[in-house]
């Protein structure tokens, strides 16, 4: 059987049809790229592309020319490598309150989000992430403070400078229609906060987190979250963590407070408000597992999600580690978005995309890009080849049918490829990131054997959940537990010119 799978991102539809791997069914090793639009014959339904227009304002995400005063160009972004302008220097966030109210169907916000931060630094000024909306007011510790755009910087001078290793709060209030983001690494969609139909829906990696809240826009700066989101109590609003309460406020509205206690980064961030059902259930260790779908759907996609629990299980012991976070779940949109995102304890898929493959790889980023995140976009290898890979060896390991392998892997990558750990911006989410990023750690496995392979993961696992790292430090681990001529082979598949020869 050949299944046909689309990258519209790089223009080209191909079909990869596999023989003789032995321990592998090559021929379902196909189903490629789960960020990119699926044509999947097996979709639930029928689904047309996202339709939301594309921002109006033009993308300063990657452009050599600081919109900002050269002076200040370190308050404006942390140093990455491929996003300059993300993130801000001078401090360090540690929780983000959103208080939030919709008006879903004039998707309007009125919003006051309270930043409680460090400095890193003495700061007469700092800056916010912010796209787009209407800022009525900033204030710092309790004073108003002067605040001005430029781009997506929001400049704020405080009344007085903030001291070096000072906390700060700061509160901006702000208004409008979110606009989502162009962002060069996702050609095939908008990113941010989105409104379709009756339901709102947030997916924002990398940049997207700027269309609807101020922030320290960079995976490096984690935080805790509380969300309390107002809107039509007839609408369920999901967000990340813990469900904490719902409460009715008058006029047929309801304030739903949703809290993340462990650390995460903006573009894991997500809200979604609509007609959902919720679906519980628990792992054999009593992990609760909350997934909300629509309910028409409710059924099939019970059905779909059944392996959930199993895969946590697997992923447990195959890192030697418990699921990182309070509970887990996924939500299921009433239509079709081509892709599937991984926001912490909250995975999103569209309805055309909950295959086994997709949910298992969502899940797997719970621990890899989620609880260890990037220090820098440049290293999304260690997202998506491990969310790739790992996700493979749940299938290989409990003998079913996996839509991803690594011969299928390989096949995918012959019509050229740069190493993964060195993708330009625009291939942020390209084959090279997913199948080379997850055939360098096949290539490992086959290079020291499945035991050394695991204590690897075990022990990278061990020093870096929690924190930002970059691939330095993960090949750091791999010479500790494996020595030199393992890191040489990863050497060949993360940065090498050409594609090496396939492992055996
Ligand atoms: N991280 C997602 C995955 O592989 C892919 C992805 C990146 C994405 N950016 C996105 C999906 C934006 C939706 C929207 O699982
Ligand atoms: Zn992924």
């Amino acid at each position: 059987m050949k299944r046909r799978i689309g990258w519209s991102f790089l223009a080209l539809s191909v079909a990869v049809s596999c023989s003789g791997s032995p321990g592998v069914d090559v021929e379902e090793s196909t189903r490629l790229n789960p960020a990119a639009p699926s044509t999947d014959v097996d979709a639930i339904t029928p689904t047309a592309t996202a339709t939301v227009p594309p921002t109006s304002e033009p993308s300063d995400l990657v452009e050599s020319s600081n919109p900002v005063d050269p002076a200040s160009a370190d308050l404006a972004g942390v140093g990455d490598s491929l996003y300059p302008t993300l993130g801000n220097g001078g401090y360090d966030v540690d929780h983000y309150s959103l208080a939030i109210d919709v008006d879903v169907d004039a998707n309007v916000l009125d919003a006051a989000v309270t930043i409680e931060a460090v400095a890193v630094d003495e700061l007469d000024v700092f800056h916010l992430d912010l796209q787009g909306l209407e800022v009525q007011e900033v204030t710092v510790d309790g004073v108003e403070a002067s605040a001005n755009r430029t781009g997506h910087e929001l400049v704020v001078t405080p009344d007085r400078p903030i001291a070096d290793a000072a906390p700060f709060t700061v509160v901006v209030h702000y208004r409008g229609m979110p606009e989502p983001i162009d962002d060069p690494a996702v050609p095939f969609d908008t990113i941010g906060w989105h409104q379709r139909e009756t339901t709102v829906y947030v997916v924002s990696e990398p940049s997207g987190a700027m269309s609807w809240f101020p922030n320290n826009n960079h995976p490096a700066d984690k935080a805790t979250f509380d969300f309390e989101i107002t809107t039509d109590s007839e609408l369920t609003v999901v967000a990340n963590g813990v469900l904490e309460g719902i409460k009715e406020v008058g006029g047929g509205q309801s304030t739903t407070t949703w809290r993340m206690d462990d650390p995460m980064t903006t573009y894991l961030a997500a809200v979604y408000i609509g007609d959902f059902e919720l679906q519980e259930s628990f792992t054999a260790d009593g992990l609760r597992i909350r997934n909300y779908f629509p309910p028409a759907f409710a059924d099939d996609l019970d059905d779909d999600f059944e392996l959930t629990a199993d895969v946590i299980d697997f992923f447990e012991t195959l890192l030697g580690a418990d699921y990182p976070f309070d509970e887990y779940g996924s939500i299921v949109l009433p239509f079709g978005i081509g892709f599937a995102l991984e926001n912490q304890t909250i995975s999103v898929h569209g309805l055309d995309s909950t295959d086994p493959y997709t949910i298992a790889h969502e899940i797997m980023h719970q621990w890899a890009g989620n609880s260890i995140t990037l220090g820098d976009w440049q290293d999304i290898w260690l997202n998506e080849g491990f969310a790739t890979y790992l996700a493979y060896l749940y299938f290989e390991d409990r003998g079913l049918p996996s839509d991803i392998a690594p011969i299928g892997m390989y096949a995918a990558l012959r019509g050229g490829s740069i190493g993964p750990a060195e993708v330009p911006v625009d291939e942020l989410f390209s084959p090279s990131v997913y199948f080379r990023g997850g055939m360098a750690l096949h290539a490992l496995r086959v290079e020291v054997g499945d035991e050394i392979f695991r204590k690897i993961l075990v022990a990278y696992y061990a020093r870096f959940a929690g924190s930002a790292i970059t691939t330095g430090e993960f090949l750091a681990v791999v010479d500790e537990v494996a020595g030199p001529d393992a890191v040489a082979v990863l050497d060949d598949w993360l940065y090498g010119p050409d594609l090496p020869a396939f492992p055996e």
